[in-house]
């Protein structure tokens, strides 16, 4: 179908334990983000994606849901999020929810049942309890299995505290569907799928033949047994059925970490979601010739199932692209123009309007992703992209809370909170909305297609139609602009003359 809000939206993420705490506790929560509904309309963007809200032991930052009907009280009451949605709606803000259906926290009464009911009892089957363990790993490090006190094991796929849950069970597949029906009657715009990939393992559980450090998987299987079976669609199908009811303004955003556009694709059919994370572009280096090839596939691919092509640079599970790219905030305020220019929508991750880089220098005590106990200490996790937002003021906590935030901010931050860059309209929060407010009211942006311009091989440029060029430099020498009539916006202050800087952008109208 065309036409749909969602083809072209720019979705913001809320990293809610991070966005902002209103009640003083170091954690971000409802009325935090309630407070900062004006902010998040005035950016420009449609649509907010809220992470797990539910309740939660929070050992993987809400992505291990003990209820997934109600809302942590740390973060507010189901009250509150009724009060959030009304009032995003009334900012013009849509509101896409997180649902996390591979795993439950362990704390969930099913799990608690399943332990409870022993080996062999119905309630078992509701997760993959065997046995015997077979070779697969945890992505967060360490084995894929813990073992309970009866001798038998269960899958987890990522922490010990999120078992895995059968998703051959109709038990399972009943219980989501009317989890959906809870919160599409609460007026909800949406979902974005966890792991969406993960839902179904092959039933024989076999081995991966992994080496002895787990780490190597053969590259591009097309059978894994347990990512991006052909299984999973049989599901989104059906849930596709049950948003058509509420309206095709209802939406589905996929994570799927899956092997090409292609794979991808297949989430996005027509009786399937409606979106998925792009994260072929999230994971390209900044290279011309390599991003250009990430585009035209992904645009293909999608294209072809006629879903709109999605653009994404960061999220709460990724280094921060300001750090990634390796080129520092130039880099990323290109990448930022050649993102919103492509054809289709964006996810956006809080912070990065604020030209946030990764903070690298966590002291070993505070962190809290899982990663770093499971790994054995090898891998630090995901915390450096997920530290509480700096708002104002010149020192920590930086008016993201009046208590201790619970990831400590850097001292550095002081001339990037949003006070400090609402004066400076040289600063990445006004490209942002600079960049979001020339995006809606131009008729080139958005869905449609583009058409590559000649260039040299280190630059980008494409046209949109009506009228619009994006030129993006990613080599180390100045390059000529192409003729235009003149420039919207570019991504470094100043008119750019002539010349297009390195790891620079410009918006022409041509
Ligand atoms: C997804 C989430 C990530 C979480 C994992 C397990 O990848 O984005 O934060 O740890 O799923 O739920």
């Amino acid at each position: 179908m065309t036409g749909g809000w969602w083809r072209d939206a720019v979705i913001y993420q809320v990293y809610l334990r991070s966005f902002a705490d209103g009640t003083g506790d170091g954690v971000g929560d409802l009325a935090g983000l309630r407070g900062k509904l004006p902010y998040l309309a005035g950016l420009g963007v449609d649509a907010l994606w809220i992470t797990p809200w539910y309740p939660s032991p929070m050992a993987d930052g809400g992505y291990d849901v003990a209820d997934y009907r109600d809302i942590d009280p740390r973060f507010g009451t189901l009250a509150d999020a009724g009060a959030l949605l009304d009032e995003a709606h009334r900012h013009g803000l849509r509101v896409i929810v997180d649902i996390v259906p591979n795993h439950t926290s362990d704390r969930h009464p099913w799990f608690r049942a399943a332990l409870a009911a022993g080996p062999g009892s119905p309630e078992r089957e509701w997760y993959v309890f065997r046995d015997e363990p077979n070779d697969w790993r945890s992505v967060f490090g360490g084995p894929a299995w813990s073992r309970v006190p009866d001798g038998q094991w269960y899958l987890h796929l990522f922490d010990a505290a999120q078992p895995d849950l059968n998703w051959d069970h109709p038990d399972v597949r009943a219980e989501f569907l009317d989890v959906l029906r809870f919160w599409l009657d609460r007026g909800v715009d949406g979902f974005r799928i966890d792991v969406a990939h993960g839902l179904i393992k092959d039933p024989a559980l076999p081995d991966l033949g992994l080496d002895h450090e787990g780490l190597v998987e053969p590259p591009d299987r097309s059978d894994h047994p347990h990512w991006d079976r052909p299984g999973v669609h049989e599901i989104f199908r059906s849930w596709r059925e049950l948003a058509r009811h509420y309206g095709e303004d209802r939406v589905f955003v996929a994570e799927a970490w899956v092997d090409s556009p292609q794979r991808l694709a297949r989430y996005v059919r027509p009786d399937e979601l409606h979106t998925a994370f792009n994260f072929d572009f999230l994971r390209c280096p900044w290279d011309a010739a390599r991003l250009r090839s990430v585009i035209d596939s992904s645009v293909a691919a999608l294209s072809a199932v006629d879903a709109p092509a999605t653009w994404v640079l960061s999220n709460h599970d990724v280094t921060r692209h300001v750090t990634r790219y390796g080129g520092g905030l130039p880099r990323a305020r290109a990448a930022l123009l050649l993102m919103l220019a492509l054809p289709g929508g964006a996810y956006l991750y809080q912070g990065e309007e604020l030209g946030l880089a990764e903070v690298e220098d966590l002291p070993e005590e505070v962190l809290q992703d899982p990663t770093w106990e499971r790994s054995g200490h090898t891998r630090r996790g995901r915390d450096g992209c997920r530290v509480p937002l700096p708002w104002s003021g010149a020192a920590p906590p930086f008016g993201f809370s009046t208590g201790t935030p619970w990831l400590p901010q850097p001292a550095h931050w002081a001339e990037q909170t949003v006070a400090a860059q609402e004066n400076d309209p040289d600063s990445t929060l006004w490209l942002y909305r600079d960049a979001l407010r020339i995006r809606k009211e131009h008729p080139a942006f958005g869905d449609g297609g583009l058409s590559w311009m000649d260039s040299p091989p280190e630059v980008l440029a494409f046209r949109r139609e009506p009228g619009v060029v994006c030129v993006v430099n990613l080599g180390p020498v100045p390059v000529a602009l192409p003729p235009h009539r003149k420039v919207l916006l570019a991504s470094e202050p100043g008119d750019p003359g002539g010349e297009l800087a390195p790891d620079s952008a410009v918006w022409l109208s041509a």
